[in-house]
């Protein structure tokens, strides 16, 4: 295969870029008074709004083309018929099979993963309705009141995004925590609260191998076995969620509460399996079963509608074409809604390590940009935090402002919070010339050094493109849209980048060098065969240490 940026239709895109130094947004709505219409797409809950953006028909029927000539349509195939899309480790991608009700097998290599898949949602919603009812009860008899799940990556990032969009902790039964990191506070203030009589620990780990996860997973293991009586044993406190059982089974886990977590399953892919357990629990499996029912719907879309009207598939080429044509070097993700305060780090994790790479699945260097840095959080605290950056700075980021239209809380906060979501990709286009800066300022008495100050630091350039995703109503199914709509805007990205988004292998070298580096802190000279700057915080850590 070519590079991408080799093919003519790269180049027509450069050309077309070259366009918009001439044209501004504010413009292309005055030209086009259906801008709105023409540049949006509607399913079942979701409006995607990309009007506001550097977009005429020529460029994107160019980005059409230059998707069109990846052979797209066959790789989306690819990869929902299991297909080894992942080529560095040999394996499909399946997690769309997790979400899909289709009654057909799907073998591969042999094996039909969809009685597999159906075996685990079965296990799975059998657990969930007895933690969910107080059925499950503990060594001393007590129905289990929390969960603890611990994991990390995504086995963490997912489930705790999609169970803090859906519910209040107070509609939770049993109550969730989520423990993550291998800094021993997390898990002790976490078990500090908590009753060891009532108390099922989930280990999520896809390879049961995690540094962080198995540490905090054998402190919490201990913390049960010191509080509970010796007789009757902790199994009923712990439940694995794995595709490594071996490792789990010797963890002291019994068999039947391991659950299966499979190769094909990315662990940034992973909430539609059993690593959503805390979801099904907390909320009931019939909701995280609306959860799979979203995304499969937009599976559907994304596999179905022509390239020109497919949510993933537009999303994912504007993205390509500020990265790559615009210079844009990151994208932020601003939730008006504060259920949704999570999701920008979960797509963080889903985007970052799916695409943060430089080298083509073929293993050639690639020439162009790739995977953007992904940031946000709740817009609303972003507003009064990073906004001054989106409005004046350099460089500049295009964004996806997403709100919900239906208020779940007093509808005139809703109406300040909506009014919030479109003001800010209208300042965005809009931005503020010297000349309007001016006209307020005479209002006002100030010198004329003051005022040529004022009027440089007031003005916005504007012109800055944005994304608006408006969801009628944050239910389970709208959930599990929102989150399939990334995952599949993610994916195109990479295979017209010509990357490999399956694997995560950058992460593995800073894993390697920490257990070198915890091996020197016992060394009879710590950290002297380093680097001076290593040595030099591993002896300053050892003073310290020492001291305390
Ligand atoms: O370090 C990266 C990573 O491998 C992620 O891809 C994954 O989600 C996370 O670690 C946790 O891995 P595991 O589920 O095997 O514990």
């Amino acid at each position: 295969m070519p590079l991408i940026s080799d093919t003519p239709h790269w180049q027509q895109l450069k050309i077309e870029s070259q366009q918009f130094e001439k044209r501004n947004l504010q413009q292309l709505f005055k030209c086009d008074p259906h801008r709105f219409s023409n540049y949006s797409l509607e399913l079942d809950n979701i409006l995607f709004d990309y009007s506001k953006n550097h977009l005429t028909e020529s460029s994107l029927s160019a980005l059409l083309r230059l998707a069109d000539a990846t052979d797209l349509e066959n790789h989306i195939d690819a990869l929902f018929s299991g297909a080894t899309v992942n080529a560095s480790e040999n394996r499909p991608a399946l997690h769309t099979a997790l979400r899909q009700n289709d009654p057909q097998p799907l073998i591969i290599e042999g094996v039909n993963l969809r009685e597999e898949i159906l075996h685990a949602r079965q296990q799975m919603a059998t657990i969930c309705e007895k933690l969910h009812t107080g059925n499950w009860l503990g060594a001393t008899g007590e129905p289990i009141k929390d969960l603890v799940h611990i994991g990390i990556g995504g086995s963490h990032l997912g489930p705790e995004c999609v169970l803090t969009a859906l519910s209040h902790p107070k509609e939770r039964k049993p109550r969730v925590h989520f423990v993550s990191t291998v800094d021993g506070e997390q898990l002790q203030q976490t078990l500090n609260q908590l009753d060891p009589n009532r108390t099922l620990i989930v280990l999520a780990s896809k390879s049961f191998g995690t540094q962080e996860t198995l540490v905090n997973g054998t402190h919490a293991k201990n913390w049960l076995q010191r509080s509970l009586p010796a007789e009757s044993g902790i199994a009923n406190h712990l439940i694995a969620v794995t595709a490594n059982k071996q490792a789990a089974l010797d963890f002291g886990i019994p068999e039947e509460q391991i659950l299966s977590f499979w190769s094909w399953v990315g662990g940034r892919y992973s909430v539609w399996s059993a690593v959503g357990l805390p979801i099904a629990a907390a909320l009931g499996y019939g909701t995280f079963e609306q959860f799979l029912t979203g995304a499969a719907r937009m599976d559907q879309h994304f596999r179905t509608a022509p390239l020109d009207s497919n949510m993933p598939v537009l999303m994912a080429l504007i993205g390509i074409w500020y990265i790559d044509f615009f210079g844009a070097r990151s994208h932020a993700i601003l939730p008006y809604d504060w259920r949704l305060r999570l999701f920008p780090e979960a797509i963080q994790q889903c985007d970052m390590e799916s695409n943060g790479k430089s080298v083509s699945s073929d293993g050639l260097s690639l020439p162009y940009a790739t995977g953007p840095v992904i940031w946000g959080k709740s817009a609303i605290d972003a507003q009064h935090a990073f906004y001054q950056h989106l409005h004046q700075g350099n460089p500049w980021t295009p964004c996806d402002l997403i709100a919900c239209a239906q208020p779940v809380f007093p509808e005139h906060n809703h109406d300040i919070l909506f009014a919030n979501f479109v003001a800010q990709s209208r300042a965005l286009m809009l931005g503020r010339n010297s000349e309007q800066v001016a006209r307020d300022l005479a209002k006002h008495t100030v010198s004329d050094a003051q005022r040529r100050l004022l009027i440089s630091a007031k003005v916005c350039p504007g012109n800055r493109p944005s994304n608006s995703l408006l969801l009628s109503t944050l239910s389970a199914e709208t959930v599990g849209m929102l989150l399939a709509l990334y995952e599949h805007k993610i994916f195109v990205q990479g295979h017209i980048w010509g990357i490999n988004s399956f694997d995560q292998m950058g992460v593995e070298l800073g894993k390697e060098i920490a257990h070198e580096v915890s091996a020197q802190l016992k060394h009879a000279e710590p950290g002297k065969q380093l680097d001076s700057s290593s040595h030099g915080l591993i002896s300053k850590y050892l003073e310290n240490t020492r001291k305390s």
